[in-house]
């Protein structure tokens, strides 16, 4: 996220601490008070003129997906890591696609089959559905690399792929054929050893081992150019909507890499507007802000009845 044009809004690049220290949540003490900023959310986010939707992993949840809250929390989800003692930030090393690519493989094809068999939750389309009514339009920026909101309906060009996305490829020795659509294949995964068992997917310029065009930790060879093009699309849209009645609408965003919440944070601050976060365990918000204490269905869901009440 480090590219910069005067003549556009950015990013401030770091975020003052204080919204990120203690996330503990925001505790409503009363049904009263729980309701009403589900109203407070429902009235700001029909009056809005632009939505900005901000996503993480905890988004996929109720579609059915693992997030990887904490290091107990991805070997739930993955109990062979467990008894290798390999944890998401390990098995997330682009070193492995060179040390032992059906090993790569294993992780990164079992999740993409996973993300290619789930659709998506209905509080995807009553976003995709209030978006769609917007004069001044949407965006969607999420770190999840799964694919789900073009497959809920939303423009892919109003779409930011922050991590990238496990539906395209680049390859390992950056032969020059750049970043490559995944193809149909799926990749078959013996799941007690988490290894690739058929065919690893190749390069089509070189033929050689290739890997998820995502970044992974520890990983200067990400090819971001893909996600680059997306945000260059994103800052022209939110120079556009700079004092709008903008709402970021922001959905199981961790804060274990605050990325996405520091995203939502910074967009308030620079463009105005209001900021809906949506989590079960981490609604703490910046004062002035919306916190709702729960599932991103269940918020959504709430928030379109009352919609349907006003
Ligand atoms: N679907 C995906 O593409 C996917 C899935 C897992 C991880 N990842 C990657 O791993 C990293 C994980 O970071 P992260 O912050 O996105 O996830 P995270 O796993 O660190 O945190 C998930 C957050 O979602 C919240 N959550 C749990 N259930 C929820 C629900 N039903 N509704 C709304 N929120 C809920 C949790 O409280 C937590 O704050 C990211 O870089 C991402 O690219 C992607
Ligand atoms: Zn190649």
């Amino acid at each position: 996220m480090s590219m910069r044009n005067p003549s556009v809004v950015t990013w401030k690049g770091c975020l003052a601490p204080r919204f990120l220290s203690g996330n503990k949540g925001t505790k409503h003490s009363t049904y009263r008070g729980l309701m009403t900023s589900l109203d407070d959310a429902a009235r700001v986010i029909e009056a809005a003129d632009a939505l900005l939707i901000t996503a993480g992993a905890g988004m996929g949840v109720d579609s059915g997906l693992p997030d990887f809250r904490g290091g107990q929390g991805f070997w739930n989800a993955y109990p062979p890591y467990r008894a290798l003692k390999i944890d998401f930030l390990e098995i997330s090393s682009p070193d492995w696609f060179r040390k032992d690519p059906a090993f790569a493989w294993g992780f990164y094809g079992h999740r993409r089959n996973l993300y290619r068999e789930t659709q998506p939750h209905n509080g995807y389309h009553l976003l995709r559905e209030w978006a769609g009514k917007k004069k001044n339009g949407y965006f969607v920026v999420a770190s999840n690399v799964d694919g789900a909101f073009k497959k809920a309906g939303f423009e892919e060009d109003r779409i930011v792929e922050a991590h990238g996305s496990i539906e395209w490829n680049q390859c390992l020795s950056i032969c020059g054929a750049g970043i490559t659509p995944a193809g149909p294949e799926t990749v078959e995964i013996d799941t007690d050893q988490m290894r690739a068992v058929s065919q690893i997917p190749t390069c089509p310029g070189c033929s050689g081992t290739t890997r998820p065009n995502i970044m992974m930790f520890g990983d200067p060879y990400w090819d971001k150019r893909r996600t680059e093009a997306q945000l260059e699309r994103f800052y022209a849209w939110l120079t556009g909507v700079r004092k709008k009645n903008v709402v970021v609408i922001e959905c199981g965003a961790g804060i274990e890499i605050p990325s996405i919440r520091e995203r939502s944070e910074e967009v308030i601050e620079e463009v105005g507007g209001k900021l809906v976060r949506i989590n079960p365990a981490h609604a703490r918000v910046p004062t002035g802000q919306i916190g709702l204490e729960m599932g991103a269905l269940e918020a959504l869901s709430k928030i379109n009845l009352a919609h349907s009440s006003m």
